[in-house]
């Protein structure tokens, strides 16, 4: 981190400390002491409250999926409007932590008023253009489980927005290739002709996130959504995955940055962050989920996380399962009495 940031946070080079001024004796800092090297800290306190504490210019990635405003546990429900104009003056200040070459990423979903949605990232791109922030990117992070709908189709998706401040950003491509769908494909002209004509170190993963890796084998591949049976699951109910951040962390960042969650939950940026090696700061309103976090990054340390890889194949049934068969009581329904034709 820089001088300008450990001063403020640290009393060594190490970790989080809270020091007097910025504890305020109202920010509950965890005192995470590793050998990491790293500088790792985790706040519990109101986001309104710490964000002025920030040095400006010093963070390289910003990245958080706020409350969206939905009732869920851990919000105060408000008007669509003073949510928005919340989430401004809290945008406002993240902005000037940023440095020039930063990223900031805000994953979003839907509000919902009597059944009528409002998609968040159209109201959010607005807020961010009008403080001069640049989208490099609309993600569509696609998953397969979920809220089963009955007036409308189900739900499967959420948007990441990625943002920089200026031109000059970081973007590693290369650390964030992945295998291509045909990689035997030869080229039949140009300076490859004859040879394979995609790129040996892998493709771009692209603007939506759900990875059909092998198809030949009907294999889909992709982020599963964080839920029930999920290995990360946690009590929270908006858990990020945490391969879901560090392919941004990957590609957005260098080692020894400072990644930023200003609505950190149980921690799942903060443990992408330090798995690669850049330093981090974590801020919840919430206890309960700021002890899962500091818990979380224990177990990281300790080895006993578990954490769900990004290659790793969700896993397909290939028919013979007793789950994969069709109910005796659902074979005369008109869905299911061709389907093995289809099939
Ligand atoms: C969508 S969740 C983020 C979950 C997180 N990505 C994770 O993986 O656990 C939003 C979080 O914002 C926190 N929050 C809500 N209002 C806040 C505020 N004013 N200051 C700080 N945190 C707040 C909530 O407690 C909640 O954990």
């Amino acid at each position: 981190m820089s001088d300008e940031v450990r001063k403020t946070f640290s009393k060594d080079n190490m970790v989080i400390f809270p020091t007097e001024s910025f504890l305020n004796n109202k920010i509950l800092c965890y005192d995470i002491n590793y050998s990491s090297g790293k500088d790792i800290l985790l706040i519990n306190n109101d986001i309104e409250d710490v964000i002025g504490n920030i040095p400006k210019n010093t963070i390289n990635l910003i990245i958080s999926s706020p409350p969206y405003n939905i009732g869920k546990p851990y919000e105060k429900k408000k008007k669509f409007n003073e949510y928005l104009e919340w989430n401004k003056c809290i945008i406002n200040k993240l902005i000037e932590c940023l440095s020039d070459k930063g990223s900031l990423c805000w994953e979003i979903g839907n509000y919902v008023k009597d059944g009528e949605v409002f998609p968040l990232d159209y109201y959010f791109y607005e807020i961010f253009k009008e403080f001069n922030l640049k989208l490099r990117n609309r993600i569509i992070w696609n998953y397969g489980h979920g809220y089963h709908a009955s007036r409308k189709f189900s739900g499967r998706y959420e948007i990441l927005l990625w943002f920089t401040k200026t031109d000059d950003y970081i973007f590693n491509l290369d650390n964030v290739r992945e295998p291509q769908k045909y990689p035997g494909k030869i080229a039949y002209k140009g300076k490859k002709k004859g040879k394979p004509s995609g790129n040996p170190k892998g493709k771009n993963p692209s603007d939506v996130w759900s990875i059909i890796q092998n198809d030949w084998d009907r294999e889909i591949w992709y982020i599963p959504n964080v839920k029930a049976r999920h290995v990360e699951k946690t009590i929270h109910t908006c858990q990020f995955p945490i391969a879901l951040i560090e392919r941004l962390i990957l590609a957005l960042t260098n080692k020894n940055d400072i990644v930023f969650d200003p609505f950190v939950g149980v921690g799942s940026s903060m443990i992408a962050a330090i798995k690669n090696n850049r330093n981090v700061i974590g801020v919840d309103r919430e206890k309960i989920y700021t002890d899962i976090a500091f818990k979380r990054i224990n177990d990281y340390f300790k080895g006993t996380l578990k954490i769900r890889p990004i290659e790793k194949p969700i896993w397909v049934p290939n028919g013979n399962e007793k789950v994969a068969k069709v109910p005796e009581e659902w074979k005369n329904k008109p869905l299911w009495k061709n389907i093995n034709d289809i099939l």
